[in-house]
């Protein structure tokens, strides 16, 4: 099998190149051959890696930034994810799509499941929400992935910033009134490439659709940055002391949803996948993370 991944160096691009196994290749591309703000680039650059599904991981992901830029945030976030998932109906394939937990308002008390209504309160959730319309519009042959929190050993993410950071500091605060499920690229990258197979296996309605994909369990940022220092010292590495503070106290740009966390039973009844526990996937990227830096 061939999948094509937009994003050439994206956490979730990444993951996949270096999770796939042998007998599946992943072609990671990017910019300037397929540039989703330009979307005339890309049917042509899809069309030439010759896949049998495309991956849809690449984003405008500076959710701070696009409160001031939202025209580039919509153009390669709804648009572009629109165009590539056009140019998968147009090659006959099956497209999976990456979105997010921001689609969401993050007022409800439980985690969210698929069926519940959005209501983004960043310009990013917000098209992010127009994509994920897009996608569907697009090609009925699609899976869209709801996802959180990614970390990763590549790219920029929490956990890389927060061992950055305890270089130089004994103590961070942290907020710990917003609630998510950290979530491995990694684990992403697995579970991914199970949907793929199935995909392209078997034309079943009930494989398409959306679906939440996040690691297992649930934390604040606080309970994140805990972790990760516990973790951390354990292997040797830098830790600092995490004092929690509130979103109050941490103003940002962007709004965030105050519970980010996404139920997962729908992929694990439908396709019989959970992803790992969080805490564990979190040690997995530590020692990877601490490894590159010694
Ligand atoms: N990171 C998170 O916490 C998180 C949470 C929920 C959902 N998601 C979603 O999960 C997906 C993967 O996220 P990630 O963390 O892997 O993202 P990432 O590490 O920020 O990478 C984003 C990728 O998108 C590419 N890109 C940006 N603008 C582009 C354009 N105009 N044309 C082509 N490529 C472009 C970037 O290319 P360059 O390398 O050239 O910059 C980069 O490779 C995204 O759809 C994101 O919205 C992420």
């Amino acid at each position: 099998m061939r999948i094509a991944v937009t994003g050439r160096e994206g956490q979730v691009a990444r993951s996949l190149r270096a999770t796939a196994p042998s007998g599946i290749e992943v072609i990671a591309i990017g910019r300037p051959e397929l540039d989703l703000a330009n979307p005339a680039s890309v049917l042509p650059a899809l069309t030439a890696a010759q896949p049998d599904v495309i991956v849809s991981a690449a984003a405008y992901t500076a959710v701070d930034k696009a409160e001031s830029e939202p025209e580039s945030a919509f153009a390669v976030n709804a648009a572009g994810a629109g165009a590539v998932s056009e140019a998968a109906a147009k090659l006959g394939i099956p497209v999976i799509h990456l979105s997010t937990d921001y689609v969401f308002s993050g007022e409800k008390l439980a985690p969210y499941v698929e069926a519940d209504p959005t209501g983004p309160i960043s310009v990013y959730g917000s098209t992010k929400l127009e994509g994920e319309l897009r996608v569907a519009a697009g090609n009925p042959d699609h899976v869209i992935l709801r996802t959180a929190w990614v970390y990763s050993p590549f790219g920029a993410n929490f956990v890389k910033t927060m061992l950055r950071l305890a270089e130089t500091r004994n103590e961070l605060r942290v907020v710990a009134d917003q609630q998510g499920c950290p979530t491995a690229a990694l684990d992403i990258a697995e579970a991914t490439l199970a949907i793929a197979a199935r995909l392209k296996a078997d034309a079943d309605i009930a494989l398409r659709g959306t679906f939440h994909l996040t690691g297992t369990g649930e934390a604040s940022w606080a309970d994140f940055a805990t972790e990760i220092f516990a973790q951390s010292r354990a292997l040797g590495g830098n830790s600092a002391a995490v004092t929690p503070i509130t979103t109050a106290e941490y103003p940002t740009p962007a709004r965030r949803p105050a519970n980010s966390r996404l139920s997962g039973d729908k992929l694990a009844a439908t396709y019989g996948i959970r992803l790992p526990g969080w805490k564990s996937s979190t040690e997995i990227a530590v020692r990877a993370i601490l490894k590159n830096a010694i």
